[in-house]
């Protein structure tokens, strides 16, 4: 049985990965300190798969604290590194915070990699890295315009990092560049329970309704969109944690021609803003209250992605679509465990 070490692992990405690999069969390590999770979703990982997963409350930045847990798992096949921070706007505010924890983490972790090595390793990455690009749907050929933030730019600086890395020691590196998440495990035992308030579109819909806020505001409906709205292409959650699953057999079977490959994850639809709070609608059958307000600075207009390259080589096909997605986030905001 392969174990794989999951950075992030309470996260609301890393959690649905852990159960994903549990049912795969995979043995699973964890490091989280629950800086923007909450120990719960560990638990709900353990109620939903039987399992429970060994957790290291630990900060990554802590380079003799990380290297403790590498030395108890000397036998680590895989590394999925997801914990990082991921608030465009509050990045633009705490520049360095950013850069400090999402470098220093992900450097102290290759440290590792190389130390005992590992010859498996996977990335969060996102469709952030290619800032507003000119030809849609992006492919991984096309070029990555100035990032537009510092969280933006973390994913891109790892994503260099992790290319010189594996060419030099040849470690086999993905790195998954992630469209917009949204959703929730199909139980409603699972979901998107960030510590700070929630920014995301999806969230702030189900929170609205669920009467948590007073409106949705849409950031702009003048935008040269096809309703004005901004276009993004939403992923569901169950189908992304699937794709890490996936990405990690395919390094495990050594399916990879590069030391280094990138592979997009969405659904392969943009999506606008309005059509997002409509698909919401239609499956909770009441009606949001939304307002258009001001643009939100940094916003790019429009991305979404084509996929064939992950349908192609790990062997993976989005299977929700936007209104699942609004069904279970809706599912999990009404009764929510935590
Ligand atoms: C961005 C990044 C994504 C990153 C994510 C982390 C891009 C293209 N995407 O997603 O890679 O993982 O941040 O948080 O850089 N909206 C509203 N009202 C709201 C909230 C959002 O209208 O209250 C709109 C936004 O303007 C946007 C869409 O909804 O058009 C999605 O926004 P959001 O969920 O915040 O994600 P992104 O900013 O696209």
């Amino acid at each position: 049985m392969a174990k794989v070490l999951v950075t992030g692992g309470s996260g609301y990405i890393g959690s649905h990965t852990l159960v994903s690999l549990i049912k795969a069969g995979y043995q699973v390590v964890s490091i989280d300190n629950f800086m923007n999770s909450k120990p719960e979703a560990l638990e709900a990982v353990q109620r939903i798969t039987g399992q429970k997963a060994i957790n290291y409350n630990i900060d990554l930045c802590d380079t003799e604290k990380v290297g403790k847990v590498f030395e108890d798992h000397q036998d680590i096949d895989a590394i999925i590194h997801f914990a990082a921070l991921k608030a465009v706007g509050e990045s633009v505010e705490k520049p360095i915070l950013y850069f400090k924890n999402n470098l220093n983490s992900l450097l102290n972790v290759m440290d590792e990699v190389h130390k005992y090595g590992i010859n498996n390793v996977i990335f969060s990455s996102s469709c952030t890295v290619y800032g507003e690009a000119s030809d849609l749907p992006v492919t991984e050929e096309t070029e990555m315009k100035e990032a537009e933030s510092p969280y933006g730019r973390t994913k891109q600086i790892g994503e260099y990092v992790l290319k010189d890395l594996s060419g030099i020691w040849g470690t086999n590196v993905v790195s998954l560049r992630y469209f917009n998440p949204g959703g929730a495990h199909p139980s409603g035992l699972m979901g998107e329970a960030p510590r700070v308030k929630a920014l995301n579109l999806v969230p702030v819909i189900t929170e609205t309704a669920a009467g948590k806020r007073e409106k949705c505001i849409v950031f702009g409906d003048d935008y040269d969109t096809r309703d004005g709205s901004c276009v993004r292409d939403y992923i569901h959650i169950m189908d992304l944690a699937d794709a890490h699953t996936k990405a990690v057999q395919y390094l495990l079977e050594r399916k990879n021609t590069d030391h280094y490959e990138v592979f997009n994850l969405g659904i392969g639809q943009g999506v606008t803003v309005l059509e997002a709070i409509k698909a919401f609608e239609k499956v909770s059958g009441q009606s949001l209250n939304y307002e258009i307000g001001a643009r939100r600075p940094g916003d790019v207009i429009s991305i979404y992605s084509d996929y064939d390259k992950a349908k192609r080589l790990l062997e993976w096909t989005p299977q929700y679509t936007i209104e699942d997605i609004m069904r279970s986030a809706w599912k999990w905001e009404q009764d929510r465990p935590y």
